[in-house]
């Protein structure tokens, strides 16, 4: 069933677990996401970022199929735009009736930041469907240029007159992630993320996931996370099976048969992940 954002970042906030947001750039993905979230009964975040906008053209025909299967899910599924640094295309995902959308400004100075967050803020939070939430980045999370220098840090204090001069739901922090990593050595900073989730009244979320260790992320879970961003991780891992599938069978040409066997990985690495962000 279609959720807000919010609700299920809050929901798992006060049982101490981590909600899972993963990253759709194909429809293959959002249905082998959805399927690990029903085999575990957990909810989940879809994510569709503008990077994957730009390489369908246009947000509408996958949002739509995405917010088809949020709807048809059996357990709680939130669609989320992710890194939008257009307010052009946070006012589409309003239009098209989003559970929550992430403005990125966080490469813009403090002042532009809080005010185009501000101007999202308003423009969602009176959506024609009903209220958007706004997750919003205080703190660059680098490493989408190739360059990973995790040493970026969100101050707990400006992450609270953040939040305050805003109104955001959701607030992703620099805590020591970095973007796009295909190792999972990434050193998270938790006495700082246990800071920043005692400064601020709203869920943080975590950017560069696929960096930090099975162990990392439980910890870092402990310390105060709650949303989980992973994107690189699935992707490697699909690639490998379909790149060891195509290697052992060169004369296949239907899509669907190394399709198939990429999302059948990344259903069971979501599976895994989900259950590992609910530790009992
Ligand atoms: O917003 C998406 C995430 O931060 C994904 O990052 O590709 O490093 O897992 P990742
Ligand atoms: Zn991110």
């Amino acid at each position: 069933m279609f959720a807000s954002t919010a609700q299920l970042a809050a929901q798992a906030a006060s049982e101490g677990h981590g909600l899972g947001a993963f990253n759709v750039v194909l429809l293959d993905h959002a249905e082998a996401f959805v399927a690990a979230a029903e085999e575990v009964g957990a909810p989940v975040v879809l994510q569709i970022s503008e990077n994957a906008v730009k390489y369908h053209g246009a947000l509408e025909p996958l949002a739509q199929a995405v917010l088809a299967l949020a709807r048809r899910a059996a357990v709680p599924v939130a669609v989320h735009l992710d890194h939008a640094e257009s307010v052009e295309l946070c006012r589409q995902a309003v239009a098209l009736g989003f559970s929550s959308v992430m403005y990125d400004g966080s490469k813009l100075s403090w002042e532009d930041n809080v005010a185009t967050t501000a101007e999202v803020v308003r423009l969602c939070h009176s959506g024609p469907q009903g209220r958007v939430d706004v997750e919003a980045e205080l703190g660059e999370v680098g490493g989408k240029n190739g360059v990973h220098d995790p040493s970026a840090r969100t101050d707990p204090q400006d992450a609270a007159r953040f939040v305050a001069a805003t109104g955001v739901d959701l607030l992703a922090v620099a805590v020591g992630s970095s973007h796009a990593m295909t190792t999972r050595g990434a050193q998270l900073d938790n006495a700082l993320i246990g800071q920043i989730a005692a400064a601020v009244p709203v869920p943080l979320v975590l950017h560069g996931s696929s960096g930090v260790s099975d162990d990392g992320m439980v910890a870092a879970i402990k310390a105060g996370m709650t949303k989980i961003n992973v994107s690189t991780h699935l992707n490697k891992l699909f690639t490998a099976a379909v790149r060891e599938f195509l290697a052992a069978e060169p004369n296949v040409v239907d899509p669907r048969k190394y399709f198939r066997v990429g999302n059948a990985v990344i259903q069971a690495e979501v599976a895994r992940l989900l259950r590992l962000y609910r530790p009992s």
